[in-house]
């Protein structure tokens, strides 16, 4: 959303209010995009690499439909919050939602767009976590549909729906959301699902198994990393403008916060990889694992909520007319 349409201090698109509906948002889509690499990537490479553990994996499979049914919950709330806030933010708080109010938001605007892209986003996700989706082997492909959906419906709304080459900024901002939800999301996932689900059984095993789980999701995680990376630099570069902007001007300053709990997130990844893995297979070794990984998801969810905020604030590229890709 850009920060252009701001008509209501109150509840204006850098509202906290609207922070917060966006950060639900974001979590949502991180732990969507968790269970999906999950699911799709983490445990297809333990098969692979020395076989199944069928008590395991449908145990995970029940907890992981539950979890994405959460986040589609979530997302739906936050969907029609969204249009609130956005009425709210367009047309100040004093004023009531009439035809064309509304017709003026969701029918002639690019956020419309990328609203009615997460409603249906949101229908489908809800649709491939039922009963019948299961039962007819269809729900992880819907799923997966329904996510790529929600991910391109946050791109929509936002600043790179501004950017002078809108395709490649979308595509760009939305290979950053799957390479963030790779990363943290299936770390998220890991740590309250497989790990939980893994420690049930009481023998020696189950901490062996946490570590076949970790020696699985480690080079995923790094690949995902790399992408959010790579794709977060470059979307930095198209919002920036010049270098001087990262300290000079309010969106910089946020960006640099963002970057250095980031650190703080990439420290304790590369701690988790290089320290806690190689020691895994005890239960020492396993409560460190969950010691560490809460410390990196603490700081990933504070990297949300920071991104919350960015997001609606005005790029100084935007304020210097020179928007990038
Ligand atoms: C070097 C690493 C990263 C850099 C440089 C970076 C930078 C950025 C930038 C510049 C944006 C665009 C903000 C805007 O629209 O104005 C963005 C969006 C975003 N980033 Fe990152 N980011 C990085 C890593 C991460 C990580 C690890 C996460 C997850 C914890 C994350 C989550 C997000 C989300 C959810 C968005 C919003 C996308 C949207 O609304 O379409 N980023 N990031």
């Amino acid at each position: 959303m850009s920060s252009a349409v701001v008509a209501d201090a109150t509840f204006g698109v850098e509202s906290w209010a609207y922070v917060a509906i966006r950060a639900v948002q974001f979590v949502a889509i991180i732990v969507l995009l968790g269970v999906l690499s999950l699911r799709l990537v983490v445990l297809p490479r333990i098969r692979r690499l020395d076989g199944d553990r069928d008590d395991v994996m449908a145990a995970a499979l029940s907890r992981m439909f539950a979890f994405a049914l959460a986040a589609i919950g979530a997302i739906g709330a936050a969907t029609v919050a969204r249009l609130a806030a956005q009425h709210a933010a367009m047309f100040g708080t004093e004023e009531h939602w009439s035809r064309t109010t509304i017709g003026a938001l969701l029918l002639q605007s690019g956020w419309g767009r990328g609203w009615w892209l997460a409603l249906a986003g949101a229908l489908a996700g809800w649709g491939a976590t039922g009963a019948r989706a299961r039962r007819h082997g269809v729900a992880w492909p819907v799923l997966a549909a329904a996510t790529g959906a929600l991910v391109v419906s946050l791109s929509l709304s936002g600043h790179p729906a501004a950017a002078e080459q809108p395709i490649l900024a979308v595509a760009i901002d939305a290979l950053h959301v799957i390479g963030a939800g790779g990363w943290v999301g299936s770390l998220g996932m890991l740590m309250v699902i497989a790990v939980p689900v893994a420690l049930r059984s009481p023998d020696a095993e189950s901490h062996r198994y946490v570590a076949r789980l970790v020696t699985a999701f480690s080079p995923t995680a790094l690949a995902f990393a790399a992408v959010a990376a790579l794709t977060g630099t470059l979307a930095a570069w198209r919002n920036i403008g010049s270098l001087a902007a990262l300290w000079s001007s309010s969106y910089g300053q946020l960006l640099l916060a963002k970057l250095a709990l980031l650190s703080v997130a990439a420290g304790t990844g590369a701690y988790n990889w290089k320290r806690v893995l190689p020691g895994l297979g005890t239960a020492p070794a396993t409560h460190r694992l969950q010691r560490s990984a809460s410390v990196e998801l603490a700081a990933a969810c504070v990297v949300l909520i920071v991104t919350a905020v960015l997001v609606a604030t005005p790029m100084p590229a935007e304020l210097a007319g020179t928007t990038g890709p």
